[in-house]
């Protein structure tokens, strides 16, 4: 076999589960699909095998339009795969939802993906009668006819298929002639095989498994996997064998239910105190196994999204206290740069999925050119994790609303812990001031804690704002990141008009959109330049704009230029992006809410970007 063609990282983002074993596989698969439907939610199906052969059944829309067909036709069977699809090529169609199945109706295909000559091939397949108009279903004709060529082998036809397709896929294939079987191959988008007794899984994520098992198999790229109930065998290109041994994963299982909250973005909100005192515990000694290169010149963060922003606060505290330079780079445009990297830049990548299609190719790029490279990551066994040099794991734990919240105050909390032990590593941080810092880091989840009890007045603040009102979030050094995060969490769960900007920026232009109708959110912590902020706050509102504050408890100056002040526990200016976030997100939060929105699941988006 020849090793598949890898063309690019670029990549839908859909959701797939998969499982064979004892037990009737539609409930485990639509919990499944539960978990993952945060990938996708234009449409979802399952297939399964049983005595009548493949059963398919699919809905356009959420998993809950699936889940009611299947109440009054439920299926059987104890194998068989589900999907949640966020479009690409074809429409959100019944037709076009997965799984999709070859013409005898003997081979079902779910996949995550895009296959780049999918034209091309159904030009190949022209005997075949397509009923979608998926890219994905020319695999389960391709695959349908490899198997008729080579007279069975249903691995074999997946691998001798996808040696002609290019593109990017996670794939799980069934074949009806083979009961006990499930095929799953990955090039570019990632997939995980769960582990049980008597019984396998495969989901793109390690989330969709929890309630089932916590050791899991990641396929690399180019693998293909053979998954029965009795075990599991992997084949790298070439049809070698591949033995790897599985992953113990720590989350629990109860993190992807809402715990009483009514969304899971606000659940996680308030799980904040924990995650952040996740993040402090024993890391005083270093930075886990974490052993930083000498000689550095400068760094380079690669991040997107809500990621770039605590890269941001990672820049202006690594110039702080390990004065080196740093270039905290969208990675978008990272991949596409001429930025210069090289032995002596330290490229560090932030992503909470480790799947973000633009961040893994940034990181290629830099590998490519000698860079040392640390990702900063949430979940084990991703494809960053796997490929960076070395990783420092976030202690978030799983995230399941689409708007990342605690992964955002974690990602935050790495880059001030990489940030000080930078310092300390190339001595531009003395050791008492290094100490001192670190107590601060202990007060940290009480003082998280402390903010999350004013949810109730943040909630008043925003049910008032959410109509009538455009947003301008404004922030100054540490705090840039947290304005930017703020606009950013306003708009994709409410929808409303919210801008972040530098707030000394606001006279170069933005000035001019001050009227009554704007609600400015200044956030202006005690520190630096706080004084700045408060001028700032003036122009704002001798031009007839609102302006509400957060702001460090019991400064009097901020509080006589606001409208309204949201107040954090005073820390050091560091600390402040960590508190002040948390009633920016409580204030999106209650805003989305009061205005219908579907918080965890805000229309267009995704929660694994691993498209470009
Ligand atoms: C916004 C949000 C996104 C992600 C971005 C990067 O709430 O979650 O902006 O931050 O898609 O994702 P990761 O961190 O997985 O690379």
């Amino acid at each position: 076999m020849r090793p598949f063609k890898t063309p690019g990282l670029d990549k839908t983002m859909c959701g797939i589960v998969g499982y064979v074993g004892h037990r009737p596989a539609l409930g485990i698969l639509l919990g499944g699909l539960r978990r993952l439907e945060y990938r996708g939610y234009d449409s979802s199906g399952v297939v399964l095998l049983n005595g009548k052969g493949l059963e398919v059944e699919k809905a356009p829309g959420k998993l809950s339009a699936l889940e009611e067909r299947l109440k009054s036709h439920p299926l059987s069977g104890r194998i068989g795969l589900g999907h949640t699809r966020w479009a690409t090529h074809g429409g959100v169609t019944e037709r076009n939802a997965h799984p999709h199945l070859s013409c005898d109706r003997k081979i079902a295909v779910v996949h995550n993906g895009i296959i780049e000559n999918y034209a091309e091939l159904r030009q190949g397949l022209r005997r075949h009668t397509f009923s979608s108009g998926t890219d994905t279903e020319v695999l389960a004709h391709l695959i349908e006819a490899c198997y008729r060529k080579l007279g069975g082998h249903p691995l074999r036809a997946v691998t001798m298929a996808l040696e002609r397709v290019r593109g990017s896929f996670a794939l799980g294939v069934v074949n009806a002639d083979y009961p006990d079987l499930l095929v799953a191959a990955r090039v570019n988008c990632p997939l995980v095989i769960g582990l049980g007794e008597g019984e396998n899984f495969l989901a793109s994520d390690i989330a969709a498994l929890l309630p089932h098992t916590r050791r899991v198999v990641p396929l690399e790229e180019g693998e293909t996997a053979k998954i029965d109930p009795s075990g599991v065998s992997i084949f790298g290109p070439g049809f070698a064998r591949v033995k790897r041994r599985p992953l113990e994963i720590a989350w629990k299982a109860d993190k992807a239910l809402k715990g009483g909250y009514r969304h899971f973005m606000l659940k996680e909100i308030h799980e904040q105190a924990q995650t952040v005192a996740a993040e402090v515990q024993g890391r005083d000694g270093g930075l886990d196994d974490v052993r930083l290169p000498g000689n550095l010149q400068r760094v380079v963060v690669a991040a997107c999204g809500t990621a770039w922003h605590a890269g941001l606060v990672a820049k202006t505290a690594i110039e702080e206290l390990a004065k080196l330079p740093v270039e905290a780079g969208l990675a978008s445009e990272l991949r596409y740069g001429d930025t210069p990297f090289d032995r002596r830049t330290l490229t560090v990548a932030l992503s909470q999925s480790g799947e973000t299609a633009d961040t893994l190719a940034a990181l290629r790029l830099a590998r490519e050119a000698g860079s040392p490279t640390l990702a900063i990551t949430n979940v084990r066994g991703s494809t960053l994790a796997r490929e960076a040099d070395q990783v420092l794991f976030m202690r978030a734990g799983l995230e399941v609303g689409v708007a990342a919240t605690k992964t955002y105050t974690s990602q935050v909390m790495n880059a001030l812990f990489l940030a000080l032990h930078l310092g300390r590593a190339r001595g531009t941080l003395p050791r008492a001031r290094f100490l001192e810092l670190l107590k601060g880091f202990r007060r940290l989840p009480g003082q998280v804690e402390r903010v999350l009890e004013r949810t109730t007045e943040i909630e008043k603040v925003a049910r008032k704002h959410a109509r009538g009102y455009d947003f301008m979030y404004i922030g100054r050094r540490y705090n840039l990141a947290t304005a930017y995060e703020g606009a950013l969490k306003m708009k994709e769960i409410s929808y409303l008009h919210a801008e972040g900007y530098g707030a000394g920026e606001m006279k170069h232009g933005p000035l001019a959109l001050v009227d009554g109708r704007l609600a400015c959110i200044a956030v202006a912590p005690r520190g630096r330049v706080t004084e700045k902020m408060v001028s700032n706050i003036q122009e704002i509102r001798a031009r007839g704009g609102r302006v509400i504050a957060v702001a460090t408890a019991g400064d009097r100056l901020v509080a006589s230029v606001a409208d309204r002040v949201l107040e954090i526990p005073a820390c050091e200016e560091m600390f402040s992006p960590v508190l002040a976030v948390v009633p920016l997100q409580l204030l999106a939060y209650h805003a989305a809410v009061s205005l219908g929105r579907d918080v965890d699941r805000p229309r267009n988006l995704a929660k694994s970007v691993t498209v470009e």
